[in-house]
């Protein structure tokens, strides 16, 4: 048995609050959906979208709760005389395409930026912020994500004119992102504020402050284990932060990308799972596997994620290659998640009371859908390289 740093053991599985079940505002759990960015990136265009909503629904992903189809950077035009955005000739018709996507019983999203240009240099909403949102508000848009880009340019140079003082650019960006929140609301549609900050000043602690219902907490995600990985990981300290209606975002999955192994994508979907992340697939749903579907289509991990207690999992031990993390579900039930970040085939262990556990539990293996029995003591499992094991405990 590995002998494990205890960082803290605050799990009961009896006794969840119970108090913070009301729902609110638009997200009341973490948005479930797909993001054009990840595998199309700056080549997205209408057709790929159609196809995205279209493939959402004949893989099954509709019904196990992926709903929103959002459109990432790219599909922005020129501004007409009146300042009214228009989109560009990859996307002709942004109503018609909120409409297709609506009929198929799923949501829309766009991207845009509170800085004059996107981060691919688009035209973005610096100046336009309520004639933009009433834009987006009339093609039936359901979700914005919106990213600092040239406003963090704006912001060193304010830093830079102000000897390094960084309160007047903190302000700005405050500002600006109040702007698009109180405009989003102005319209009178329940759209989901996501803000894209990469983590800028703490953005955890006053997103919900701007109106928004989730807010990205690192630097981009790309389809490697060494980024998907230390992201994953680097998310311990904000579980507090989380809660109904307000979410960290440790950025969109790549399950299904192609670039990690099996095992490495299962990790993935459990971290993300476990930290109550969104769950915004990146890949290209028109060409999924078989083991693609089964990863982002696990229902029970799917129900880790959704679970209404809304709380977010704690790291409730670091030793080397391996972490545990915990979290607290509804019913007095308890999700862990093992972690094997080592180059080889680990059994890592466990013990009930380092999870903060008294007593004996069942355990029932997610990924495996297999029950294992009642377990008084020690909690074993043999995990792959970059392997997860992934348990719910319940009494
Ligand atoms: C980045 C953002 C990505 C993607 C990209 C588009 O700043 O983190 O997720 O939206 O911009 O240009």
């Amino acid at each position: 048995m590995k002998t494990l740093l205890l960082v803290t053991a605050s799990l009961v599985l009896a006794g969840a609050n119970t108090s913070k079940l009301v729902a609110q505002g638009p997200a009341p759990t973490p948005p479930m959906g797909w993001n054009s960015w990840n595998h199309f990136a700056g080549k997205v265009t209408d057709a790929d979208v159609r196809s995205a909503a279209d493939a959402m629904v004949s893989s099954g992903m509709r019904d196990a709760g992926y709903v929103y189809v959002n459109v990432d950077d790219t599909w922005e035009g020129k501004r007409d005389a009146q300042g009214v955005i228009h989109s560009n000739e990859k996307f002709p018709d942004m109503k018609a395409l909120g409409d297709y996507i609506h009929s198929k019983g799923l949501k829309f999203g766009i991207y845009s930026s509170p800085g004059p240009k996107t981060c691919a240099g688009y035209e973005a909403s610096y100046g336009h912020e309520e004639q933009d949102a009433k834009t987006y508000a009339g093609w039936g848009v359901d979700y914005l994500k919106y990213d600092l880009c040239s406003m963090h340019t704006m912001m060193q140079k304010l830093d830079e004119e102000h000897n390094g003082d960084h309160t007047l650019s903190h302000k700005m960006m405050l500002d600006a992102y109040k702007k698009m929140g109180d405009a989003l609301k102005a319209t009178g549609r329940p759209i989901v504020y996501s803000l894209c900050q990469y983590g800028v000043d703490d953005v955890w602690v006053w997103g919900p402050s701007v109106g928004a219902q989730l807010w990205r907490t690192t630097d981009d995600i790309d389809d490697s284990y060494g980024r998907m990985i230390t992201i994953g990981l680097g998310q311990a300290d904000l579980n507090s932060y989380a809660g109904h209606g307000h979410w960290n975002d440790p950025d969109m999955l790549e399950v299904g990308n192609g670039k990690m192994s099996t095992d490495e994508y299962k990790t993935h979907m459990s971290l993300w799972a476990l930290l109550a992340a969104p769950l915004l697939a990146g890949n290209d749903l028109s060409k999924m596997s078989y083991t693609d579907k089964s990863i982002l289509m696990n229902r029970e991990v799917i129900a880790i994620d959704q679970d209404k207690l809304g709380v977010q999992a704690k790291r409730v031990y670091q030793h080397g290659d391996f972490s545990a993390w915990a979290k607290p579900l509804s019913g007095g039930r308890v999700a862990v998640g093992l972690v094997n970040t080592s180059w080889s085939f680990r059994d890592l262990t466990v013990t009930l009371k380092e999870l903060g556990i008294t007593g004996s539990v069942k355990v029932h293996d997610v990924w495996a859908n297999k029950d294992l029995g009642t377990v008084n003591g020690t909690l074993n499992a043999h995990i792959p390289k970059h392997g997860v094991a992934l348990f719910v405990l319940s009494k």
